[in-house]
């Protein structure tokens, strides 16, 4: 069997009050880019951090490269880089002073330093502020020195937590060209976590979807979005008895929302609608607006945690945290 860049077996991470990680199981093959998604406190962190040896799991093993993430951890530690969901970088310093903290840590020797920093700041296209001070980037500057100071010590294996997180959609973009670019040219193995399901979507090969500590669902984005199971029909109707209306014609909505919004999971969407709204005029239901999608990533993830993805308290703070940041220059 090919050896795996990420091995986790039915991991059990218990604290005193949760089972953050209740058997968890799943490989990441080399030069694979994997997302793991999931509601606030699904588990998802708990999992990164095992893999990275900086918690012991309760029961159950992880592997980087074969090799057991409790037992081995200074080797673990020389093919893993973190970028956490916090912001790392500090912002009294340059962009090339942080760098070099970075590879200092990673114990590189003086001699490999410089050239190293510099290829790195390169690939992230930093290269014209390498001397500036870092409380004067842009949220996007500054995830991206974020991601040098992990690459400096070249791993085989990057876990980013929430990559994109608080920058704009053109900051993001670029953040997406360049994990694309690592994986291509130099086949590293990225493990991320993300709230954007579209970022989701376009970024990874494979997602798992955690949820109260398990691993509710795994696969490509294609393959889980097919498995949603047909398309959504939204219909928009003041009429109180609209669910019921629908209900007397064989539909039952997965959500009925207050603004009189009711999603219908079907098959052939663009064949049915004339039916249905001839269906509901019948019944005296008037229609305001009707549309039909193919299920997104969002759709999958409300079918296995039973919520839309929500900007949770986590994730507010860290973008706060993020723009104080910035400003405090
Ligand atoms: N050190 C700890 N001590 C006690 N409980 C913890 C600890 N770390 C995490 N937990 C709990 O374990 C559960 C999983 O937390 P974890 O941080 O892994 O979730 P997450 O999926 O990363 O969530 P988020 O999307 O908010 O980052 C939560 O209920 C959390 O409160
Ligand atoms: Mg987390």
């Amino acid at each position: 069997m090919e050896e795996k860049a990420i091995v986790v077996q039915n991991l059990v991470k218990q604290y005193p009050k949760v089972r953050a990680v209740d058997d968890v199981s799943f490989s990441v093959d080399k030069g694979e880019i994997f997302g793991l998604l999931g509601p606030n406190g699904a588990g998802k962190t708990t999992t990164i951090r095992t893999l990275l040896t900086l918690i012991p799991p309760t029961s159950g093993e992880t592997l980087i490269y074969n090799v057991n993430t409790a037992k081995n951890s200074e080797e673990v530690r020389r093919m893993c880089g973190y970028v956490p969901q916090d912001v790392s970088a500090d912002g009294d310093l340059t962009a090339y002073e942080n760098v070099l903290i970075s590879a200092k840590l990673y114990g590189m020797p003086p001699k490999e330093r410089k050239q190293r920093i510099q290829e790195v700041l390169n690939f992230l296209e930093l290269t014209d502020r390498e001397h500036d001070m870092v409380n004067t980037f842009s949220g996007g500057m500054m995830r991206r020195l974020e991601i040098a100071q992990a690459l400096v010590n070249r791993p085989k294996v990057l876990f980013l937590d929430e990559p994109s997180i608080g920058l704009d959609p053109n900051a993001r973009r670029i953040i997406w060209g360049l994990i694309k670019k690592l994986r291509d040219e130099f086949n590293t193995t990225i493990m991320m976590t993300t709230h954007d399901m579209g970022e989701a979507d376009v970024l990874c090969d494979r997602i798992g979807i955690m949820n109260r500590g398990k691993l509710a669902t795994l696969g490509k984005p294609e393959g889980l979005k097919a498995a949603v199971g047909g398309d959504i029909i939204t219909i928009n109707s003041n009429n109180p008895n609209c669910s019921l209306k629908l209900k007397e014609l064989g539909y039952s909505a997965i959500t009925d929302s207050a603004d009189g919004n009711f999603d219908l999971i079907v098959n052939n969407g663009e064949t049915l609608i004339p039916h249905l709204l001839e269906g509901l005029k019948a019944k005296g239901v008037v229609v305001e607006s009707v549309s039909l999608k193919k299920p997104t990533l969002d759709d999958v993830f409300l079918k296995y945690t039973g919520a839309r993805i929500e900007e949770g308290d986590t994730f507010a703070e860290t973008r706060r945290a993020r723009q104080s940041f910035t400003r405090r220059s």
